[in-house]
């Protein structure tokens, strides 16, 4: 028996790094690249070996990485495994063509792939808020101070409204009502989102009045692209992810990399342009009025020196 299941990348498209802080954000799932995750028998009396192109094969019965554990975990609330049980036989193997510490939520990504094929492989398939859960914990371990964006946009594949609040976030399907033609641009830098989400952290511990008004005006920004999604105004969605720019390179998360990108896209007739995810390397999205300007977006991002270019559209 081989299982596969695959999980999105994603998209902020408004709103990181104050979502940590409780304010909302919008984040898109991005069905163009995903991670995914087989499971098969394994020989008999072999356990559970995962396989990654990075790790090679190792046994889940030590787990000593966030993703053995989340194997584990997933295992053990399946019943598949537990003192009484024994560990079952399984031949996993995970790959993804999402780009590592690009703020595309790859680690997310693998994690919800691998919990998905382990839950068909069971036939016990869990919801999507179970799949956001379990890798919210594994992501924790990841990133410190996860908001918890990334696992629930990728488990929902849906564009989603996010609030990070106890004792359960706020997770609001997201009325797309003209579909946004959409460029990111990567900037090749690779940047693992703990580091700039704990340089944040340690700027609103120092300055608390000033990152939390920084904060709030990004969440006003959100609650404003949010609106405009849902009147369909491309023109007016486009200074919003500007504003919301700005902000970002106030909050100490942008680079001379992205800013380069952002630049070449706003010349090349992008409604609006910022940085995605993290910041301090990773991508940059572009939101184009039509598709004939988004192909001169593309164009514009290669020629600055986008490592990868990916076009595509959300509604
Ligand atoms: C990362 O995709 C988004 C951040 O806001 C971090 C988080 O929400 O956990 C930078």
């Amino acid at each position: 028996m081989l299982v596969r299941a695959s999980a999105p990348a994603k998209l902020i498209l408004c709103g990181e790094h104050a979502v940590v802080y409780g304010q909302p954000a919008i984040a898109l799932p991005l069905h163009d690249i995903c991670a995914t995750a087989t499971v098969q028998t394994g020989p008999p009396g072999s356990g559970a070996v995962l396989f990654t192109p990075d790790l090679g094969p190792t046994p889940i019965s030590t787990p000593d990485d966030p993703l053995l554990a989340l194997a584990a975990t997933t295992l053990h609330l399946l019943g598949s495994y537990s003192a009484a049980v024994e560990m079952p036989d399984l031949h996993i193997t995970l790959t993804s063509a999402i780009p590592i510490a690009s703020g595309m939520g790859s680690g997310a990504a693998v994690a919800t792939a691998l919990v998905r094929a382990l839950a068909a492989y069971g036939g016990h398939p869990l919801s999507a808020a179970q799949v956001s859960e379990l890798v919210y914990q594994s992501e924790q371990r990841y990133h410190g101070t996860p908001s918890g964006i990334d696992n629930a946009v990728i488990a929902y594949e849906q564009a989603i409204w996010f609030v990070r609040q106890l004792p359960a976030p706020r997770i609001e399907p997201i009325h797309i009502s003209a579909p946004l033609h959409l460029v990111v641009g990567d900037t090749g830098v690779r940047s693992a989102t703990r580091l700039p989400v704990g340089e944040v952290r340690r700027r609103w511990q120092t300055e608390a009045a000033t990152y939390e008004a920084l904060f709030a005006e990004v969440g006003a920004v959100v609650a404003q692209v949010r609106a405009g999604l849902q009147a369909g105004d491309t023109a007016q969605l486009g200074q919003l992810l500007n504003h919301n720019q700005r902000l970002l390179e106030q909050l100490g998360v942008s680079s001379p990399e992205l800013e380069r990108l952002v630049a070449a896209a706003r010349a090349a007739g992008a409604a609006g342009a910022k940085l995605s995810g993290g910041g301090w390397g990773g991508v940059m999205v572009a939101l184009a009025p039509d598709e004939g300007t988004q192909a001169i977006i593309a164009a514009a991002l290669e020629r600055a020196g986008a490592a990868q270019v990916l076009s595509t559209r959300a509604a």
